[in-house]
């Protein structure tokens, strides 16, 4: 399938700083097109969230950038970007075996282990958001996590390797239909989100300020904020002020 303009511009490189870093600088320089992709086989600098680093060995996994132009939604609407970049990454690596799921707000997991992440930096100006980067890691042919327990790529679960570039245009061609959807409405979309969110209406362990305790999640606010329900009362939390356990045996 081809898509109409996400990942019909592609800018590779071998070795960027970062995706997500490049592609700002390039909108900062004059307007883009919408869709650009930017790939690096090897990122110096890669960023995760919250000022995190997103380390990535050379060759064996997707890192890449999407630019979009959401100005049609209001900036405290932002997470519902976040959700369809989520739902149309995970719906694709559910083609390759399915068991996937969302960790709130925009981990991709499978039994616990975060296989990618994502990184959105929006723009805004004048109410609206301007440009959208959309950087996405994903761990995809590397074996080797060292110590690391809680993470795992896409061939260690298949148990042969994937064509980095044939998963690219799969998620291009999920991205395009969520985000176009998006665009004329949010209906169905929490919907989704929750149909694929770890812990929904789950008993689950999560750790807050350093103690452990069991809760579900039973929604999500539009600007993100998590719903939970911890003995029976609801609670509000948002980013890192709650930290999902996952047993080692999963
Ligand atoms: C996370 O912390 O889970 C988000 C990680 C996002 C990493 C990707 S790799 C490609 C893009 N460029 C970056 O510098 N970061 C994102």
């Amino acid at each position: 399938m081809e898509t109409l303009f996400i990942g019909q511009e592609k800018i590779s490189f071998e070795n960027l700083d970062s995706t997500n870093a490049y592609l700002k600088q390039l909108c900062s320089e004059k307007v883009q097109v919408e869709g650009l992709t930017i790939t690096a086989e090897y990122q110096t600098l890669g960023r995760g969230q919250i000022g995190n680093t997103w380390d990535s060995p050379k060759g064996q996994n997707l890192l890449f950038s999407v630019l979009l132009r959401p100005n049609f939604l209001s900036p405290d609407r932002q997470f519902y970007l976040n959700m369809s970049v989520c739902l149309a990454l995970n719906d694709t690596l559910n083609q390759f075996c399915s068991g996937f799921q969302i960790k709130w707000p925009n981990d991709i997991l499978f039994d616990g282990k975060k296989v990618a992440g994502i990184l959105i930096e929006n723009s805004i100006s004048k109410n609206k958001i301007e440009n959208s980067i959309i950087g996405i890691g994903i761990n995809v042919n590397q074996k080797d996590f060292g110590a690391e327990y809680g993470r795992t790529s896409l061939s260690k679960l298949l148990g042969n390797s994937v064509d980095r570039g044939f998963l690219l245009q799969r998620i291009c061609e999920k991205l395009e239909p969520r985000y176009l959807r998006l665009k004329s409405g949010s209906q169905g979309l929490f919907a989704d989100y929750y149909s694929s969110l770890y812990g929904y209406k789950q008993e689950v362990e999560a750790q807050i300020n350093g103690r452990v305790i069991v809760c579900s999640i039973v929604g999500v606010e539009p600007n993100g904020r998590l719903i939970t329900e911890i003995k029976g009362k609801k609670k509000k939390f948002n980013f890192k002020e709650i930290k999902f356990l996952f047993p080692k045996s999963l």
